[in-house]
């Protein structure tokens, strides 16, 4: 078996190919092994050197190139390939491969792969884009499985401006990601995620909240969805980008993630509730801004629904609960006490004072705690956090 998953990149000749560069850098910076096939038009935009140098692999341009490493070249490279994908994808290529036309290196590959997944992005003029031939062919792709990526509206380099611009390389990362990353373990299982801060007002002008950036959160949603499960996310503000493949779900306060998470939680076979919930808010929101008047000023709070508690109440049978708990002290004995006080069946706990840990880092340092287990997973990025923390929950769930 092969160590390393392989991208076979297919690259026309469109302007949005230098973005492709950076897709295939980004692959190759996460362990894929990423073959890139031109089409003669793509070398007009990109030289062929730029994807050799970053993949460390021969660039295939013409059906008769040879790469030492292939005896047929395009046969070879359909069975290596876990996935296809084609960025940017012209008018031309799309109806070539609508119509079963393979006339060159990338189309006959692309022919050659039955079984594997194909995803195309679109990236041309948005006259060209909306033509009925070419909306036509791609619906004919999607018939025959490929996976088509929605183009991005905006300026085009052609001066115009709607539908037809390639999205970002971490867009089509994200494509790649979700549909080789993992084996489908969680299919069929419905996960809530919960994540992010919330933030409760004081006046029109000011909140309160905490240093909750939704990276863990956000992780166990991309992870359970690359995973095959049905995501939805309900996420406090934050500045990172929403997960794509969940339904995503955005609140404020904690009555709001409250009402929501309630609602939502009656179909979840899996709870995972990341966010940082407000324990108290402002006992009344001033309809004015507060002027600044005497040398100290004191603000009355009141308490929020404890969700995971509430949640813990009304557990379905089968139903799996994860709580997070961030500690300062006494991590494990503290969070030990949140399992059985709000019935959960996991804790994923950590200490803010560790160093890789808590809110704003890529990182973590966790100890997952449920009913007879301490385990404690070393640092690792929060994606590698996220999957150790479900593949406990499989486990549990499996028990
Ligand atoms: N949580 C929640 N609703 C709240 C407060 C917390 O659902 N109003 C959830 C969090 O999402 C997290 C878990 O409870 O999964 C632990 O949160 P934490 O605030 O650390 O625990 P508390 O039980 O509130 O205890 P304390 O604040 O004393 O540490």
């Amino acid at each position: 078996m092969k160590d390393a998953k392989t991208v076979v990149l297919g690259v026309t000749g469109g302007i949005a190919a230098y973005k492709t560069a950076s897709l295939a850098s980004m692959l190759v910076k996460n362990g894929y092994d990423v073959q890139v096939i031109m089409t003669q038009n793509a070398t007009n935009f990109i030289n062929p050197i730029v994807f050799e140098t970053l993949t460390g692999h021969k660039c295939l341009i013409d059906t008769f190139d040879r790469n030492f490493e292939f005896s047929v070249e395009h046969v070879a490279l359909a069975k290596l390939a876990d996935v296809v994908m084609i960025a940017p994808a012209t008018a031309n290529v799309i109806g070539k491969l609508a119509h079963g036309i393979a006339d060159d290196m990338l189309t006959t590959t692309v022919m050659a792969c039955r079984e594997t997944k194909k995803i195309i992005a679109p990236a041309m003029n948005t006259e060209m884009y909306l033509n009925p031939v070419v909306q036509d062919n791609l619906r004919i792709l999607e018939g025959y499985g490929y996976q088509i990526i929605k183009p991005a509206e905006g300026y085009l380099a052609c001066g115009d401006t709607g539908a037809g611009k390639m999205p970002e390389p971490d867009v089509l990362f994200e494509y790649i990601y979700h549909a080789i990353a993992f084996e489908k373990d969680m299919a069929g299982k419905k996960v809530l995620v919960t994540a992010g801060p919330t933030r409760e007002s004081i006046d029109p002008v000011r909140f309160i909240s905490n240093h909750s950036s939704g990276k863990m959160g956000y992780a166990i949603a991309k992870v359970c969805a690359a995973r095959g499960a049905e995501v939805t996310l309900v996420t406090g503000p934050t500045v990172i980008a929403k997960p794509l493949f969940a339904k995503v779900i955005p609140v404020t306060t904690a009555k709001e993630m409250f009402d929501v998470v309630k609602e939502e939680a009656v179909q979840a076979d899996i709870v995972c509730k990341a966010a940082a919930v407000a324990d108290y808010r402002p006992a009344h929101v001033a309809e004015e801004k507060v002027k600044k008047s005497g040398e100290e000023m004191t603000l009355q709070m009141e308490k929020t629904d404890d969700i995971l508690k509430y949640l813990g109440e009304h557990k379905r049978p089968g139903q799996f609960l994860c709580g997070f708990s961030m500690e300062t002290e006494n991590m494990v004995s503290n969070s030990r006490k949140k399992l059985e006080k709000k019935n959960l069946d996991m804790v994923a706990a950590n200490n803010l004072k560790d160093a890789g840990a808590g809110f704003k880092g890529d990182t973590n340092l966790v100890t997952l705690i449920t009913r007879d287990e301490e385990i404690q997973l070393p640092l690792l990025s929060k994606e590698e956090t996220a999957n150790r923390i479900l593949d406990k929950v499989l486990q549990q769930l499996n028990k």
